[in-house]
């Protein structure tokens, strides 16, 4: 069966990013002149996806209105004649077939994932992380993660090497090397101490699953702060399939925190040929 069908999860409170993100879901935070969200879907979108449901939260509602036909303002830049503007907004609403739930309290990445059962439907699917971004001149991560799925017919997520005294941040893989750059999974442990972590190679958000994993996340007892795991349920998933892990050799840019998202802007707006000559500039003078 094909991955034709993706999650994002962008029900989060976005705590990291206060107060911008007390009233602006963090996922809609311009990264140059587009939401972070938008290249998340666009990257589904290229990779062959067809259907997204993403899960919102209360307060979340300009991520619909986003995604939705702006009949007031397309009439107004036809009016005034901005084809060019016409051609940059109008498509958004056409990427995909895209859907909304919401999460009615921010119960870890697990329950919100958890929620989309019935939209998936028994077929494998992917998860993109809504203030994730991954880049790679060329390659497509989620393209990638689905290749391999393809293969294997086995759930497959993204990872990268973390510096060991980041270990602590992230989910931690141990396993064994079945190829270049790919990992068949033993377990994960959530944010170990660098002494504990197994490698360095830290989970990213980008994940095949099989529907099997909605079992698993109704078997998952809440943990840490009362949140739902997605850790803990991939861990009682490897109980019944393997699981491969596959390290992408991109650039991958976590916008929800704060110099993960200064990092993010100067980067993009570095590889932007329209702006990137004053920009580099305008650097080089300040520094
Ligand atoms: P994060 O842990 O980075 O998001 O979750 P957060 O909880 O919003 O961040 P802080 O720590 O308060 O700053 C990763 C992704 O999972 C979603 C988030 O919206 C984000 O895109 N998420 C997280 C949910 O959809 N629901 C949740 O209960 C938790």
């Amino acid at each position: 069966m094909k991955v034709k069908k993706a999650i994002i999860p962008a029900a989060g409170l976005g705590t990291r990013l206060l107060p911008a993100t007390k009233a602006v879901p963090k996922e809609m935070l311009p990264i140059l002149d587009k939401p972070a969200i938008q290249y998340i879907v666009e990257e589904a979108v290229e990779a062959g996806i067809e259907e997204i449901l993403i899960i919102t939260s209360r307060g979340k509602e300009a991520i619909e209105n986003h995604f939705d036909i702006s009949y007031e303002l397309e009439r107004h830049l036809e009016e005034k004649n901005k084809q060019e503007l016409l051609d940059i907004i109008k498509p958004i609403n056409s990427l995909a077939k895209i859907y909304f739930i919401r999460q009615q309290a921010p119960k870890g990445l697990g329950h919100a994932i958890g929620i989309a059962k019935e939209f998936i439907n028994n077929e494998p699917f992917a998860v993109l992380l809504g203030d994730d971004l991954f880049y790679h001149e060329q390659k497509n991560c989620l393209k990638s993660l689905i290749d391999i799925y393809e293969q294997e017919k086995k759930s497959v997520f993204a990872l990268m090497k973390v510096p060991i005294e980041d270990v602590n941040k992230y989910g931690i893989i141990s396993g064994k090397k079945v190829e270049e750059n790919l990992y068949s999974i033993k377990s994960l442990i959530e944010k170990p101490s660098p002494m504990e972590a197994p490698t360095n190679l830290a989970v990213m958000g980008r994940y095949i699953f099989t529907s099997k994993i909605f079992e698993m996340i109704e078997e998952t007892a809440p943990g840490k702060g009362g949140e739902i795991q997605i850790t803990d349920a991939m861990n009682k998933l490897l109980a019944f399939q393997g699981m491969y892990g596959y390290i992408f050799d991109g650039k991958r840019y976590d916008t929800g925190n704060l110099l993960g998202y200064l990092k993010t802007i100067v980067e993009y707006g570095l590889r932007r040929e329209d702006i990137s000559g004053l920009f580099k500039d305008y650097l080089k003078e300040i520094i």
